[in-house]
């Protein structure tokens, strides 16, 4: 390694920002963000979600054990981020098939559903019909996602990896200050709906910090999925209160929607950098291949000088992702509903194309990449959490609800907050989401359909090994959150630590606009913006998990941008 990376990695190894901060010299708490195991690690957000985890694996469980118990806490500790009427993926090495499998647990459109959904009468989109309410809800795809996994490859009963969930809703626990936040934010939503208002309401006012969250509903509805599996939850008294109610408030979901549910295997993302095999999630995610599209074409183009804030490596990087986007924005959907072209979207010819445009001399506008239209906007959460065991299974988890409360709905009785994924879909072409995210009609809301996401588990491999897993909540931002890290790890060679507190930046081609983290480098940024780019210096709500494993050596590490908890046993 020359002096110049060494000094580079020293400077913001020492740096980064906590959410919501803005300064420029904030100073990570690292003693709760990394550790390392002989036989287990896991980084998640959330200490509870991680204990659970490796909790499991002290009882004699192993890692999808600790998959379904992490699932499930944060499901209960995070109704903002995540929850039982959400959905997610999962990427996973199995150790003893040496396979690397992908799980789409994905909401899905009501049967009902058609490309007129978020329309006006007069033709014009209706935002806030995709956010909030009934039609926001997709099928939710989480507990048949998990459980359909633990069954495969759990080695403890339902009943004991669901437990540590049931006993927080029950005992509950304190509101956190991050947690007041959102709720405060939220209010005037979840006050619409007598569920939201029983939950997290006291007195006519949302939860303050430090009140007790209490979840009773919650924890029985988790015990009768404890009991009966998948369909104490798809069939029977809960799906039925939970139709009737989104029936109720015009929803248009049937007890078919929610019986039919499956979750899907699927065939992963498998793409090369520099010896590394990178593994990501297929479609419904635009994510496994955007983050190889951009792997793709950097990788011809050699970032010689090892810098990664070279300007001119900063500049290219950003052209590669706003290629990128540009092509999700055209041409992704659910790949079982359209004519996909993945083989074209990942091929070298494809690559080369996109390389052409790298050597501008200035930025390029979002018009000079492609001719769609789109615009912006910025919420945040979801979760991620990675995991390793000793015998070499790996794997990356994101799961989410969408937007904070998803569509702000809880059904009475349940404790079930529904979430609002169906904003993930394209209302009109050229309509843009919650992340400002364009799409086109291969994303326009059809029955059955699975929204397109941008959550990007990812696998890297060297020599047939596993060496890390990664992952982040935060809409499109996940891409090259993504992305970064993993040219991070693979270009750069830094290690899981430098990769993860490194400055971040991102560009989705439409807005056309760079986004840079308050302690980028400043030189840098006044190179990029003496190249014509938009920058806007913000904080996001990435927080990158990863873990890394070779023989004998488990470590992990909790992006520290958030309430980071690493462990390892
Ligand atoms: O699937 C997606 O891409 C989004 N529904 C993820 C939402 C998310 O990450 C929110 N976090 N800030």
């Amino acid at each position: 390694m020359n002096l110049r990376i060494l000094v580079l990695l020293l400077v913001f190894s020492s740096c980064s920002h906590m959410n919501g901060g803005g300064s420029k010299a904030l100073h990570p708490d690292w003693s709760k963000a990394q550790a390392t195991g002989d036989k287990f690690v896991v980084s998640t957000q959330s200490e509870r979600a991680s204990q659970a985890g490796k909790l499991m694996i002290e009882q004699g469980g192993n890692i999808i054990d600790a998959f379904a118990a992490t699932s499930f806490v944060l499901a209960v500790e995070e109704p903002y981020a995540t929850g039982i009427g959400g959905g997610g993926f999962l990427l996973f090495r199995h150790a003893a098939t040496g396979k690397v499998v992908a799980y789409d647990f994905r909401e899905q459109a009501p049967a009902k559903a058609g490309d007129k959904l978020f329309l006006k009468a007069d033709g014009s989109v209706d935002a806030e019909r995709s956010k909030t309410g009934a039609h926001a809800a997709g099928v939710p795809g989480l507990v048949a996602g998990i459980l359909e996994i633990h069954n495969l490859y759990g080695r403890l009963s339902r009943e004991k990896v669901i437990k540590p969930a049931i006993e927080l809703a029950e005992s509950g626990f304190k509101v956190s200050s991050g947690f007041a936040y959102t709720l405060k934010e939220s209010k005037d939503r979840l006050s619409k709906y007598r569920g939201s208002r029983d939950l997290f309401f006291k007195n006519g006012e949302v939860l303050k910090e430090g009140d007790l969250f209490q979840q009773k509903d919650l924890a029985e509805t988790l015990r009768t999925i404890s009991k009966k599996g998948r369909d104490g939850f798809y069939k029977g008294k809960i799906a039925w209160a939970t139709v009737m109610y989104l029936h109720k408030n015009d929803g248009l979901h049937t007890i078919s929607d929610f019986v039919r549910y499956r979750p899907k295997k699927r065939d992963p993302i498998k793409g090369t950098y520099n010896g590394y095999t990178v593994y990501g999630m297929p479609p419904p995610s635009s994510g496994g291949i955007l983050v190889q599209q951009i792997l793709n074409t950097l990788e011809g183009a050699r970032l010689g000088n090892g810098m990664p804030f070279d300007v001119d490596n900063v500049h290219k990087t950003t052209i590669a992702m706003q290629t990128a986007f540009a092509d999700r924005g055209k041409y992704f959907g659910d790949a079982d509903f359209i004519d996909f072209p993945q083989a074209k979207l990942l091929s070298e010819d494809w690559a080369a194309e996109h390389r052409k445009l790298l050597d501008s001399k200035r930025a390029l506008s979002a018009d000079e990449i492609s001719t769609a239209k789109g615009f912006p906007k910025e919420p945040d959460h979801t979760v991620h959490f990675s995991m390793a065991d000793q015998e070499g299974n790996v794997l990356a988890s994101t799961q989410t609800i969408n937007g904070w409360y998803g569509n702000a709905m809880v059904v009475p009785g349940t404790g079930i907050l529904m979430n609002n994924e169906m904003d993930d879909f394209s209302a009109a072409p050229g309509a843009s989401n919650l992340f400002g995210a364009y799409g086109s009609a291969a994303n326009k809301v059809e029955g059955r359909k699975r929204p397109l996401s941008s959550m990007s588990p990812t696998l890297i491999f060297k020599n047939g090994e596993p060496r890390y897993a990664l992952g982040s909540p935060n809409g499109t931002r996940i891409i090259s959150c993504v992305a970064l890290t993993t040219l991070n790890l693979v270009e750069y060679g830094m290690s899981l630590k430098n990769a993860i507190a490194a400055p971040r930046y991102h560009h989705q081609w439409r807005p056309d606009e760079l986004w840079v983290e308050p302690y980028f480098p400043t030189k840098t940024k006044d190179e990029l913006a003496a190249l014509g780019y938009k920058i806007q210096e913000k904080t996001w709500g990435c927080k990158v998990q990863g873990v890394s494993w070779s023989p004998g050596k488990l470590s992990a590490v909790a992006d520290p941008r958030g309430s980071a908890s690493a462990l390892g046993l």
